[in-house]
């Protein structure tokens, strides 16, 4: 028996083919002819396309995808294309939005579609002098941003403000330049980023410090997308429910810890359609989770009332750096497809769609932690999950789930010992 453990340093591994390197993955973790069929198999995403998304690639990971009915957002029914793992989160959203449906759904708005990239300078003598400086330049900046894309211009998008900070930090004092910029339809990575990296020389020069990073942020606080909407207190379930339920949001704003597992739930809607759409999960819950912390104190991102006629009100408000156009949005060919299917015709569009999805997720896991508990119905989609990992197919899934869930038992020792039962139970 060799004692020699496999080397990870593979040279040249990106150069491969993916068959290839599926061969050599498979000789470094001993895989089987099934699971190197598991790998070429990838699905609706084309390998060449897959090669070229991501480094090294060697399969894909899917992820189911369903469609969330019921939302009606500013005026129009919409259907919601959500990508997740994880069990209620869509049956979440259908339920939250039934429940407000004949009220009138969703109403939307957005900031704008403003982002803004960082330069760091440091080893500045006079910080404030640098500053008043580079701000004296702003036609210039305007210019040279604007050079950098032409199109985005056209479009209408482009440079829009420039701001410089005087930061303190533990490396001494640094001068921070924002430009802040119009990227239309596109999240605006790609065009705040090279807009950055190609001012930061001239600020240089300017100043006679020394710049660092060039680089966007994801706090995108000038690109906020915001829903509201009225809950009848009749459609969910009394006052008893509302007032639990507006009792859950004051704990969570004010206790972080709680906060925290608040916002996942709405990051869990978020999430789901900005994976579904190609956009960068990443940069929009960065950015959330960055502005629930905006007052020092990390909070809700929504906000819960109780309106003059006794209904429940909710209201949410973050930074949606999301586009229609550049990287997967376009080349994903299920990206497209959701975007087909959510009808928007812009990335404000878009954006105002998501937050009423994270709202809708909200008023869904606040109802649920209020009144039964989260884990009725939570169980009853996982049971199903437990029934596979045991090993049922077909129709044993449910019939197992339903005997998990009867026992109040969702274990997968239980689940097995019932596939096992039933099965005997079809030889006999
Ligand atoms: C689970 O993924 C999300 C919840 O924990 C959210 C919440 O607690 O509000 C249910």
């Amino acid at each position: 028996m060799s004692t020699t453990e496999p080397s990870s340093r593979i040279a040249g591994f990106h150069k491969l083919s993916i068959a290839d390197r599926i061969d050599a993955l498979a000789r470094f973790a001993d895989l089987d002819a099934s699971d190197c069929a598991l790998l070429g198999n990838t699905g609706n995403l084309a390998p060449d396309l897959a090669d070229h998304l991501i480094e090294n690639v060697v399969g894909t990971m899917n992820v189911p995808l369903g469609m969330a009915t019921n939302m009606r957002i500013d005026g129009r029914d919409r259907l919601i294309p959500m990508a997740t793992e994880e069990s209620s989160v869509v049956a979440a959203v259908c339920n939250a939005a039934r429940q407000c449906y004949d009220a009138g759904g969703f109403t939307t708005s957005m900031s704008g579609t403003l982002m803004i990239a960082q330069i760091q300078l440091s080893n500045v003598a006079d910080p404030y002098q640098a500053r008043v400086r580079i701000l004296e330049r702003r036609d210039e900046v305007q210019a040279l941003c604007d050079a950098c894309d032409p199109v985005l211009v056209k479009l209408g998008g482009g440079f829009r403000d420039l701001e410089v900070r005087v930061l303190e930090t533990r490396g001494g004092t640094m001068v921070i330049t924002h430009i802040v910029v119009d990227t239309r339809d596109a999240m605006g990575a790609n065009a705040v980023n090279t807009m950055a990296e190609r001012l930061a020389p001239e600020i240089a020069r300017w100043t006679g410090g020394q710049t660092n990073l060039r680089i966007l942020s994801n706090l995108a606080d000038r690109r906020l997308a915001r829903a509201r909407c009225v809950w009848p207190v009749a459609a969910i379930g009394g006052d008893a429910v509302r007032d639990a339920m507006v009792s859950a949001y004051h704990f969570a704003d004010a206790d972080p810890y709680r906060a925290a597992t608040h916002n996942k739930g709405i990051m869990n809607g978020i999430s789901a359609v900005v994976l579904a759409t190609g956009n960068d999960t990443r940069a929009v819950e960065a950015g959330a989770h960055a502005y629930a912390a905006r007052g020092g104190r990390y909070a809700s991102l929504t906000h819960w009332e109780v309106t003059a006629s006794g209904d429940l009100a909710g209201s949410i408000e973050l930074p949606m750096a999301v586009g229609l156009v550049g990287g997967a949005t376009k080349l994903h060919p299920t990206a497209r497809l959701s975007l087909k299917v959510l009808g928007v015709q812009s990335a404000q569009a878009l954006a105002r769609v998501i937050a009423a999805v994270g709202l809708a997720q909200n008023f869904s896991a606040m109802k649920a932690l209020a009144t039964t508990g989260i884990q009725k119905g939570h169980m009853a989609l996982h049971s199903q999950n437990i029934a596979m990992m045991a090993g049922a197919v077909g129709a044993e899934i449910e019939q197992v789930a339903r005997v998990l869930v009867e026992r109040g038992t969702v274990r997968l020792d239980v689940a097995e010992a019932e596939l096992t039962k039933l099965r005997a139970g079809a030889a006999a």
